[in-house]
């Protein structure tokens, strides 16, 4: 399968900064890829490099097995959408759609036409004749979203097209973009900071960190088998717990710092002494009664949403459970905790790489 972009060893400076460090990214014709990563990561760069709008400073961008880093952005045949949407206020919906076709000479019929059609595809029909301002912020995104697609491009590249958007509309807007994107047989490139959004909507998630891509691959990959102390606590909501720990001397079980130091026997071989961090998902520990569990810890805690609950423990560091349902538990109560072997993370307590 050919990639449709390709970023071998890029690298974008801006002055002393070093903003994207040695890039090396293959997107997949026809694959919907997320950029994921905090604050400050480098998405928004990447991104604005692939569309032309940075010039990256060293490496290779293609585009269709085309070399771009030279190439001006209209002439990259790659669309764009905002989070601000950057719809122009004093056109019509149609106009806002139809713009880009009649800078380019495209007949004024024929373009009206493009616009009908594509409006069909999105739901806007009975919107055409609306100005940005008569429209909600889902149907403006329709309208940001429509105006990529009317050109047809090799890609569509987001840079966090949901963030203005409440909820429940963020939501329901992922599911109509993976469907328009399914429908169309495009090419996406798609920045957000939130990692359910990533996992929800990607079928390649690439999770960066301070300009440097930490681990690309499919979505539960991620989940199951993070690279580093730092993905793991990434990908997964709530968050993977984390839990100093070192090696016992029977060379197969673990020494835990929990509110003082707790042996306990996981079958997972590891070397007397050795200082990891033991990382365990809140989904996969389970509570079973006093002197049954692997550990035993006071609950600080109880939260309820009816259909999930949240334990927090009283312990240093304190730990995070997620149990389906209710639970009859009360903040005080003592409780054991259980988990599987095979569930357990370890990383190494210096390097952070997973063990
Ligand atoms: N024009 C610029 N000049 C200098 N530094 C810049 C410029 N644009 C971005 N940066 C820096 O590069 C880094 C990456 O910025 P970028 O906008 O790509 O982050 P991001 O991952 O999109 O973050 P966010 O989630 O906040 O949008 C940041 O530290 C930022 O301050
Ligand atoms: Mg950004």
């Amino acid at each position: 399968m050919t990639a449709q972009i390709e970023l071998s060893d890029v690298n974008k400076h801006y002055g002393a900064y070093h903003a994207l460090k040695n890039i090396d990214l293959a997107i997949r014709k026809g694959s919907f890829t997320a950029l994921v990563g905090p604050s400050g990561c480098g998405k928004s760069t990447l991104l604005r490099s692939l569309a032309g709008l940075e010039s990256i400073s060293t490496g290779t961008l293609k585009i269709a097995g085309e070399v771009m880093n030279r190439v001006p952005p209209r002439k990259r045949d790659v669309a764009m959408v905002f989070q601000s949407y950057a719809l122009y206020p004093h056109m019509t919906v149609e106009q806002n759609l139809t713009y880009s076709l009649r800078i380019r000479g495209t007949p004024k019929a024929e373009a009206k036409k493009a616009a009908e059609e594509v409006a069909a595809t999105t739901g806007l029909s009975h919107l055409l004749g609306r100005y940005p301002r008569e429209l909600s912020g889902g149907q403006r995104q329709r309208v940001a979203m429509s105006r990529a697609i009317i050109r047809h491009p090799k890609a569509f590249l987001f840079d966090e097209p949901l963030s203005n958007l409440d909820a429940a509309l963020r939501v329901h807007m992922r599911k109509e973009i993976r469907a328009l994107h399914d429908r169309l047989g495009a090419t996406s490139v798609y920045v957000t900071h939130d990692q359910i959004e990533a996992m929800t909507m990607a079928d390649h998630v690439v999770v960066m960190r301070a300009g440097v891509i930490e681990q690309q691959g499919r979505p539960l990959d991620l989940y199951d088998k993070p690279v580093n102390k730092f993905v793991a606590g990434f990908i997964g909501s709530p968050a993977m717990n984390f839990i100093p720990a070192s090696g016992g001397v029977d060379g197969h079980s673990l020494i835990l710092e929990l509110s003082g130091r707790q042996h306990v026997a996981t079958g997972v071989p590891i070397a007397p002494g050795k200082k990891v961090t033991l990382g365990l998902r809140p989904e996969h520990v389970t509570i079973v009664p006093r002197g049954e569990g692997i550990i035993e810890v006071p609950v600080a805690i109880v939260e309820s949403t009816g259909s999930t609950t949240y334990l927090t423990t009283a312990t240093l560091p304190e730990l995070v459970v997620v149990l389906n349902g209710r639970a009859h538990i009360s903040s005080g109560d003592v409780v054991g905790l259980d988990f599987a072997s095979s569930q357990i993370h370890l990383f190494d307590a210096d390097t952070e790489r997973r063990l």
